[in-house]
């Protein structure tokens, strides 16, 4: 049985909006409702929405938005079912027991998968120790580990056998099933599975809470693939996930130091830099970012030195920022990543080129230096002004001011020039992003689309009109009974017309209208969505005419959607009497 209903109505109607918020957000009041600085993406000016009467937050600056148990989510990367449980433990509710159902399985199916991966990576690690891992230990000696930076990062091996893991975690219980959905066996055509890691050295990855979710593992020559890694899982998602935080979020540092890959992180732990983290063969996402930002202040990126690296590291530098992490750049110089320079040169080596390592708008200078050769008057101009527009984009005058400056030093100019010509830059930027904006406000229509394009409006006078029906059954249920017999089928909107469907049965049901309610059955992008149409105002005053006049729309436009059709029929009535005519006429 999936959470008993009245347990979540309850829940939400013990949780106030304003006071969860409150508890990370600082919020000031301003009419009926509460404003504060989003805590999902960074800014200095609120943009933050909580509206106690809906019970909903809408941030409109990055579009998150939801009820209550979808702030919980989003805030602490939780599944709907932990956030519930959060909710409950604040509110003195104990979380009822979920038997089958369909969460309540996919809450017991993820547990399933951690466990098999924590016995996997048990099994890994004996093997390293076993006969069959000695390849794989000499390895991993041979690359400078010690046997307590085996332990602490749970190293392993998988042996050089089609089945090893498979008949190991088989004697433990576990079905072919399990073994492919944890992404620890693949099926040939003929549906067998074997191991998918063979004679391999293992990484095991582990989540903040201390769970295995996944692994990477790594050849013991120059054979391809280097790595291997798991695939996402339901437990396991690459761009959400960095290895070795379980470790570096204990760090005493404020800054993360971000490396490529597992060995540099590794090599970084055992030369006593704890908090290095590596995101995993993929490219920085925003997600990883965020993680990051809850841990720590700064972040130092610490990419290879060649091209693929410093583009990296480029990638990487404004999504850091945005997350609200300081950024900086380290260069390594002298060898090809962090794990062989310490390799080379020890680790207080190390120790200086993070302290030297350059403030970002500095690195960016330089590689736009890079592009140029200064000793040519045509050349330096287009440097300046390349630069010029990347330094209009700072914050705040005095930074502009002192990179202003450090630019100007590089092309030989005074620093007067230099800042004219970033004023330069700066006003014609925001001249333009004015100009946008007035377009924006100009257009209220494209304004209102969803911001995820799946969920693009087809009709969008009859969507203002769905969304308005919505935002009076939101704020008052008892109008549902107004309705005329409308049902979602006849939106236009697939996503209001479910909404709307789903808000109908709940109050057949007698259980909560809140949008907080239907955190399980919308995706997030949706309930962001359904937020921003609830933070709209809406007036109660004649809310029975404005239902009227809202569904004359909804269906008048529907009969135009299927004017296709009458057409049709049109079509087919002409031809019958044109085919009954010349029969008339046939006849003598
Ligand atoms: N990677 C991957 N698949 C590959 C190659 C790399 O997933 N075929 C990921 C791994 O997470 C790896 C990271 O990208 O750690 C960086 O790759 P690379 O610099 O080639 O490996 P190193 O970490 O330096 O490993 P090593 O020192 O053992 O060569
Ligand atoms: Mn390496």
């Amino acid at each position: 049985m999936a959470l008993p209903e009245r347990f979540l109505d309850e829940l939400i109607a013990r949780t106030d909006i304003v006071d969860l918020v409150s508890e990370s957000v600082r919020l000031t009041k301003k009419g009926n409702s509460y404003w504060g600085c989003c805590p999902f993406h960074s800014e200095k000016t609120p943009s933050f929405h909580v509206v106690p009467d809906r019970q909903i937050y809408k941030c409109f600056g990055c579009g998150k938005g939801g009820g209550a148990i979808n702030f919980v989510m989003e805030m602490e990367n939780l599944p709907f079912r932990d956030a519930v449980a959060v909710l409950a433990k604040r509110a003195g509710m104990a979380v009822p027991e979920f038997g089958g159902g369909s969460s309540a399985g996919m809450r017991e199916r993820r547990d399933k998968l951690l466990e098999i991966n924590k016995q996997a990576a048990r099994a890994f690690h004996r093997w390293l120790y076993a006969p069959e891992g000695a390849g794989g230990l000499a390895y991993l000696q041979r690359r400078g580990l010690s046997k307590a930076t085996l332990t602490n990062f749970g190293l392993g091996f998988a042996p050089d056998s089609w089945d090893a893991l498979i008949r190991e975690l088989s004697q433990q219980g576990y079905d072919k099933r399990d073994l492919l959905d944890a992404g620890l066996a693949v099926s040939n055509k003929d549906g067998r599975i074997y191991d998918r890691f063979r004679n391999r050295v293992m990484f095991p990855i582990i989540d903040v809470r201390g769970n295995v979710i996944g692994f990477g593992g790594r050849v013991m020559d120059d054979s391809t693939p280097k790595y291997l890694n798991s695939p996402d899982t339901p437990v396991y998602n690459k761009s959400r996930n960095v290895f070795a935080l379980n470790i570096a979020k204990k760090s005493k540092e404020s800054r993360v130091i971000l490396t490529e890959g597992y060995m540099d992180t590794i090599s970084l732990h055992q030369a006593g830099f704890d908090s290095a983290v590596a995101s995993l063969g993929t490219s920085l996402t925003e997600e990883h970012a965020q993680l990051l930002s809850r841990y720590f202040k700064e972040a130092v990126i610490s990419y290879d030195g060649d091209k693929a690296g410093v583009a990296a590291a480029q990638r990487a530098i404004p999504l850091l920022e945005k997350a609200g992490l300081k950024v900086k750049v380290l260069r390594v110089t002298g060898a090809k990543d962090p794990d062989e320079f310490i390799k080379a040169y020890g680790r207080d080596a190390f120790a200086r080129l993070l302290d030297k390592s350059e403030n970002q708008v500095d690195y960016r200078l330089a590689q736009i230096q890079a592009k140029y050769d200064l000793e040519d008057d045509g050349q330096r101009v287009a440097f300046l002004q390349e630069a010029a527009q990347m330094i209009s984009t700072l914050h705040s005058a005095v930074e502009r001011e002192i990179y202003g400056g450090h630019a100007a030093q590089t092309a030989g100019v005074t620093p007067e020039t230099m800042a004219q010509e970033v004023n330069r830059a700066l006003k014609s930027r925001l001249r333009k992003e004015k100009k946008q904006q007035e377009r924006r406000d100009l257009a209220p229509a494209s304004q209102l689309q969803p911001k995820n394009r799946g969920l693009r409006y087809e009709n969008i006078r009859s969507a203002r009109a769905e969304e308005g029906i919505l935002r009076l059954v939101l704020l008052d249920p008892s109008l549902l009974a107004k309705m005329e017999g409308l049902t979602g089928s006849e939106f236009s909107s697939p996503l209001l017309g479910k909404v709307f469907n789903l808000l109908r049965r709940r109050a057949e049901e007698g259980l909560s209208t809140h949008l907080a309610a239907l955190a399980e059955e919308l995706t997030g992008e949706e309930m962001d969505h359904m937020a921003q149409v609830a933070a709209q105002p809406e007036s109660m005053a004649r809310a029975e005419q404005s239902i009227r006049d809202y569904i004359s729309v909804i269906r008048g436009e529907g009969l135009l959607r299927s004017g296709g059709r009458a057409d049709d029929l049109l079509l087919a009535a002409q031809k019958k009497y044109l085919e009954k005519k010349a029969y008339m006429e046939e006849k003598p």
